[in-house]
This record gives structure tokens, sequence and C-alpha cells, in this order.
């Protein structure tokens, strides 16, 4: 295989389209959260989404806008003024799987997001307080 021949994650899966997808599904489910949804800081959702999509698109090989706009990831960092208990976190992943669920993806790429989105929500946990 040559070099030209090396496709990123980002691009097996879609691209733009698939991230942007998966993300507006799942603030779809968060904006009828009342747990999730109270932990958000603006009303409006819209920036908070587009704050994921470029994270998502970026950590996968696609642009590296997240990074030239909000600087180095440190999720754990800005995860901090959140409660995320454990019932946070399982809202939060049921929101992804119902993502997950209702985009046009390949199941190989399916499960390849879902393994990273498990283990990163479970890493983001930082209390557990009710
Ligand atoms: C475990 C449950 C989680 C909860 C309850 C949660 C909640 C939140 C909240 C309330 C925010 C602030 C919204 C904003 O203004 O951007 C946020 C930001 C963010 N979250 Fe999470 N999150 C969770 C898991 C994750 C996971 C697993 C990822 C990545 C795979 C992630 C990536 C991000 C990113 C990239 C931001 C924006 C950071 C920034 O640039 O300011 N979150 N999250």
């Amino acid at each position: 295989m040559t070099d030209s021949q090396v496709t990123t994650f980002y691009e097996q899966v879609g691209g733009h389209e698939t991230f942007a997808a998966l993300v507006h599904e799942f603030y779809r489910g968060v904006a009828n959260d009342p747990v999730l949804k109270a932990m958000y800081p603006e009303e409006d959702l819209g920036p908070a989404e587009q704050r994921l999509l470029m994270f998502l698109e970026q950590y996968w090989g696609g642009p590296t806008t997240y990074s030239e706009t909000r600087g180095h990831p440190r999720l754990r960092m800005r995860h901090v003024p959140y409660k995320v208990n454990p019932d946070a976190r399982d809202r939060w992943l049921g929101h992804m799987r119902a993502a997950l669920d209702a985009i046009d993806i390949a199941p190989i790429h399916e499960a390849t997001l879902w393994d990273y989105l498990v283990r990163a929500a479970h890493a983001l946990v930082n209390t557990f307080d009710d």
C-alpha cells in the first residue's frame, strides 16, 4: 500500500457528514433529557454540539479545527465543573447509542466508535455522588 492509499478512520466512515449526523442525533437526545440538559451552561446546545463535533472529527483523523480554536482537549479537566456521575455517564452513553443506531454507518465502524465512546465516558466520571 502506498501512502496515497492510506485513509483515516474519519474518511472511512464517511467524513464530516457522518460525524455531523452522529453528534446532531446525540444532542437531540440531550435536549430531551432533563438531567443532562440542566448541566449545559448555555440554553442553546448548538455551540456545544459544534465543540463535540470538532473534537470527534479531530480525534479520528479529520480536520484539526478543535485544537486550533479550543487548544489542547484536556477532557477530564474540562468536565470538572460538571457532575459526571454514573447516572450522567449512562444517560450520555444512552443518547450516543441511540444516535449510532440512527445514522448510516457500517457495523465494523459502529463497533469501533462505540468501544471508544464507552471507554471515554467511563474515564470522565468524576464523582459517585447523586
Ligand atoms: C460521561 C458523560 C458526559 C457528560 C455528562 C458530559 C457533559 C458535558 C458538558 C455539560 C459539557 C459542557 C458543554 C459545552 O459547553 O461544551 C461538555 C463538554 C464537552 N464534552 Fe462532555 N460529557 C460527557 C462525556 C464526554 C465524552 C465521552 C466526550 C468525548 C468522547 C466528551 C467530549 C466533550 C467535549 C469535546 C466538550 C467541549 C470541551 C470544550 O472545548 O470546552 N464528553 N461535556
